[in-house]
């Protein structure tokens, strides 16, 4: 029986996770969230009253919060979902980003350090209780972008290109710096891009459906020629599972599916699902800084953990489409608050 502390778990990725996690284990969840605009705590009102899940709202940066939460709880697993993970809303405003991402990090990782700790007295110990974990969810984008050739390995330089990528490997580089100075157990892992249930509809996937079905623009960046290695959700939930229990110490594991494709496939195949013509499409002026592609090898942890992606891409966006076409009032709250004056700020202006 463990008692995880998910960060983040109102967010696209944490309460596909959270759901993850309540349905195939008999572990505790405890979901601390700030429920910034990406965080809806309506994307888990079907397992809110689930005995093993409690919700507490509070910010990565909050340290007596944070020490209050792993004494209440005696939390012996972390997986840090939180953060900003928008890459144009971090060239409008990257401050936020390292803020959360890296410093947020940080308080979390001195949190987890200090009650983890078998001698409390001793504050260079490395003499954890058996079985505390933390697991940092980063992403691919730390490795930079790719030409057309080549995979990112584990061992590929980070290179970041955009505040937002910046700021996650910042953070990779502290809790890698945790775990050799101070011997915290943990593992960090390097997804691709995501697409499923409760996406928030700034990124590319929910963006389009949300569009095309309101019969508006489709704004494709440049060409729309970029590639991204896109994972079904659920398959990235089983990956973090796989690796809290398998991963070796230490380690870093990339994650992904194998599946790399162009913008303007998946926005076209999204017209086609949705039976909407292509004169939707909207080339409009490229990201400043915007990677070409993005493309994992994966050989690691199908190799070394035995996971293996259950979902393809031909069958889960399909899933993805539908699950917006039978929750519209999901997207339509979202469509009617705040994030309209982005929208128009990022595209109308
Ligand atoms: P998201 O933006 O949908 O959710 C982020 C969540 O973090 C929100 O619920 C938000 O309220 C919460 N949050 C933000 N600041 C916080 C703070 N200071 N304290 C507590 N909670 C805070 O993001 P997502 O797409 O679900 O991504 C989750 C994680 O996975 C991120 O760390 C991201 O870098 C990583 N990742 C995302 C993808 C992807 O394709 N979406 C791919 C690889 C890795
Ligand atoms: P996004 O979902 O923002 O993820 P990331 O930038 O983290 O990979 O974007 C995915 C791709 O889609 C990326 O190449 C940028 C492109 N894109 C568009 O062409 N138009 C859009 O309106 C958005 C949001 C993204």
């Amino acid at each position: 029986m463990k008692n995880i502390l998910v960060t983040g778990g109102a967010g696209f990725i944490g309460s596909n996770f959270v759901r993850f996690i309540l349905q195939n284990t008999d572990f505790s969840v405890i979901n601390y969230d700030l429920l910034t605009y990406a965080g809806n705590i309506k994307n888990l009102a079907d397992i809110a009253c689930s005995p093993n899940y409690k919700f507490i709202k509070g910010d990565i940066l909050d340290d007596t919060l944070l020490d209050k939460v792993f004494a209440d709880y005696d939390i012996d697993t972390v997986v840090n979902f939180a953060a900003e993970s928008h890459v144009d809303r971090s060239i409008v405003d990257p401050q936020i980003f390292v803020k959360t991402n890296v410093l947020g990090t940080l308080t979390l990782l001195e949190a987890a350090k200090k009650h983890w700790k078998t001698d409390i007295n001793d504050k260079y110990s490395t003499d954890y209780s058996a079985g505390v974990k933390f697991l940092q969810v980063s992403t691919d984008e730390v490795y930079g972008a790719l030409g057309k050739t080549g995979r990112f390995t584990e061992n590929t330089p980070l290179s970041p290109n955009s505040p937002y990528s910046a700021s996650k490997a910042s953070a990779d580089l502290v809790v890698r710096s945790y775990f050799h100075t101070f011997g915290l157990p943990g593992n960090i892992t390097r997804c691709s891009n995501n697409y499923g249930p409760y996406q928030f509809p700034e990124k590319l996937i929910p963006l389009m459906i949300s569009n095309a079905c309101n019969d508006k623009k489709l704004p494709v960046y440049g060409d729309g020629q970029q590639i991204r290695d896109w994972l079904f959700v659920e398959d990235h939930c089983s990956a973090i599972l796989a690796v809290l229990e398998k991963g070796k110490q230490g380690c870093v594991y990339n994650i992904g599916g194998n599946n790399e494709i162009a913008n303007l496939d998946i926005v076209s195949l999204i017209l086609q699902t949705l039976n909407k013509p292509k004169s939707l499409i909207e080339f409009v002026k490229d990201r400043p800084g915007h990677d070409r592609r993005y493309a994992i090898d994966n050989t690691k942890i199908t190799t070394e953990l035995g996971w293996q992606p259950k979902h393809t891409f031909e069958q889960a966006i399909q899933t993805t489409i539908q699950w917006y076409l039978n929750n519209p009032n999901w997207l339509n709250e979202i469509l009617s608050g705040e994030y309209m004056g982005y929208y128009e700020r990022m595209y109308e202006r």
